[in-house]
C-alpha cells in the first residue's frame, strides 16, 4: 500500500511517500524557520504564503525520491487538524484536489495523531496499545493509543505546552527562534542545581500539566536580575529549565502508567528530540522495566512521513473525506473522526 502525506499545519511544508505502513520511501521538508526567526516566531500570514509557494514541489520531489507516481498511490493524506489554519488550509485543499483529480482517496489525518506514528517507522515492534507522551510546540499530552486509529487522552496541558515553555524561556535569555534545541545545548555546560525553580501542583486531574509558572518564574528571574545590573549564567538557567521540564513530564507520565498498568511508554512530538527528555524517561523507563519508544531525532518534529504512516492506518480503518473536507485549528485527538458531525458545522 503507497499513501502519500502531506502536512503544512504550522511551518514546514512537508510531502512524504510511504509503502506499507512504515517503509518511509521519500521524506521531504522545506522549511520556513529561517524566516520566521526574524520575527521571533511563527507569522501566521507569512506560514501561508510559503506553503502556497512550497507545496507543489513539495510534493513532486516526494513523488520523484519514492521513484513512483500519483496513478500508483493507494491514497492522499493530509493533516488538517490542529494548527495555524491558514496553514493548514493550504495542504487541505491541496490535497483535496490531487485526490479529485487522480481519483485517489483522501485521509484525513490529525496531526498529534501524525506524532503519534512517527514511532512506527522507527519501531517496526510498536504496536497498541501503549502510553504515549506527546510533547511539541502546540501540545502536552498523555495519551493511551488504544489501537492504531483510536485514543484516549489522560492528560494535557492547562497552559503552555512543554516546546512554548522552552521557546519563551529561551527569547527571555536571547537565544532565537525556536529555542528549545538552544536550551538543550546551553545545557549541556549548565548546572541543573544552580536555580530552584517551581514545579506547579494542580488540583484536579494529576495527569494535567501547567507550564505557564515556570515559564513567568524565568522571565521574572531575568528582568530583576537586568534590573539590578546582575548576570545570570544561561547554561545554568538553561540547565534548570531542561531538567524540571524533563523531570515533571516524566513523573506524570510514569504515575499514570504505573496506575493504568502500561510497561510499553513512547514519547513523541517536537519536544522529544529533547536530550534531556530522553535521558530522564530512558532511566525511569529502566529503572521500572518498562519498554521505551521515541523517534529518532529526524522524525521528531514536524514531517509528513508520520502523517502518511499515520493516514496509511487510518485508510487501513475506512476513514475518508471527501471535497468538502476542512481544517480546524483546533480539535481533540478523541473527536478527530467525527468528520460526519464536523461537516454539518
Ligand atoms: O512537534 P513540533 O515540531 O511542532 C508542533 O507540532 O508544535 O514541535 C516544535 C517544538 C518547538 O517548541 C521546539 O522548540 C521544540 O519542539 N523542540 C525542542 C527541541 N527540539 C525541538 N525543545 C527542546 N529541546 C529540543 N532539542
Ligand atoms: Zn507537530
Amino acid at each position: 500500500m503507497l499513501i502519500l502525506g502531506i502536512e503544512s499545519s504550522c511551518d514546514e511544508t512537508a510531502a512524504s511517500v510511504v509503502k506499507d505502513h512504515r517503509e518511509v520511501l521519500s521524506n521531504v521538508i522545506a522549511s520556513q524557520v529561517d524566516e520566521h526567526k526574524l520575527y521571533g516566531g511563527v507569522v501566521p500570514e507569512i506560514a501561508s504564503r510559503r506553503h502556497c509557494e512550497n507545496i507543489l514541489w513539495v510534493v513532486q520531489k516526494a513523488l520523484e525520491d519514492a521513484h513512483t507516481t500519483l496513478d500508483e498511490l493507494d491514497g492522499i493524506a493530509v493533516t488538517y487538524a490542529p494548527g495555524l489554519i491558514g496553514a493548514l488550509l493550504v495542504g487541505v485543499n491541496f490535497a483535496k484536489g490531487l485526490a479529485l483529480a487522480s481519483k485517489k482517496s483522501l485521509v484525513p489525518v490529525h496531526h498529534i495523531a501524525g506524532h503519534i506514528a512517527a514511532n512506527y517507522i522507527a519501531h517496526p515492534d510498536l504496536k497498541p496499545p501503549y502510553l504515549c507522551l506527546v510533547v511539541s510546540g502546540g501540545h502536552s499530552h498523555i495519551v493511551e493509543v488504544l489501537s492504531y486509529t483510536e485514543f484516549h487522552v489522560i492528560g494535557r496541558t492547562r497552559d503552555d505546552a512543554a516546546g512554548e515553555c522552552f521557546d519563551k524561556c529561551a527569547r527571555a535569555m536571547g537565544f532565537p527562534y525556536p529555542g528549545g534545541v538552544h536550551i538543550d545545548k546551553a545545557s549541556k555546560s549548565g548546572d541543573p542545581k544552580a536555580f530552584t525553580l517551581p514545579r506547579p501542583k494542580i488540583a484536579g486531574n494529576e495527569y494535567d500539566f501547567s507550564f505557564s509558572g515556570l515559564k513567568t518564574a524565568v522571565i521574572n528571574m531575568l528582568h530583576n536580575a537586568k534590573q539590578k545590573g546582575e548576570e545570570i549564567n544561561c547554561n545554568d538557567l538553561s540547565a534548570c529549565v531542561q531538567n524540571t521540564i524533563a523531570s515533571i513530564v516524566t513523573e506524570h507520565t510514569m504515575s499514570a502508567a504505573e496506575r493504568l498498568g502500561y510497561n510499553k511508554i513512547a514519547v513523541a512530538g517536537g519536544v522529544s528530540a529533547n536530550s534531556g527528555v530522553r535521558e530522564t524517561m530512558s532511566k525511569m523507563c529502566d529503572k521500572k522495566g518498562y519498554s521505551l519508544y521515541m523517534p529518532p531525532l529526524s522524525l521528531c518534529g514536524d514531517n509528513a512521513a508520520m502523517i502518511a504512516c499515520a493516514g496509511s492506518y487510518n485508510f487501513d480503518a475506512g476513514i475518508r473525506a471527501d471535497s468538502s473536507l476542512n481544517a480546524y485549528a483546533t480539535m481533540s485527538l478523541e473527536e478527530n473522526i467525527s468528520l460526519e458531525a464536523r461537516r454539518t458545522i
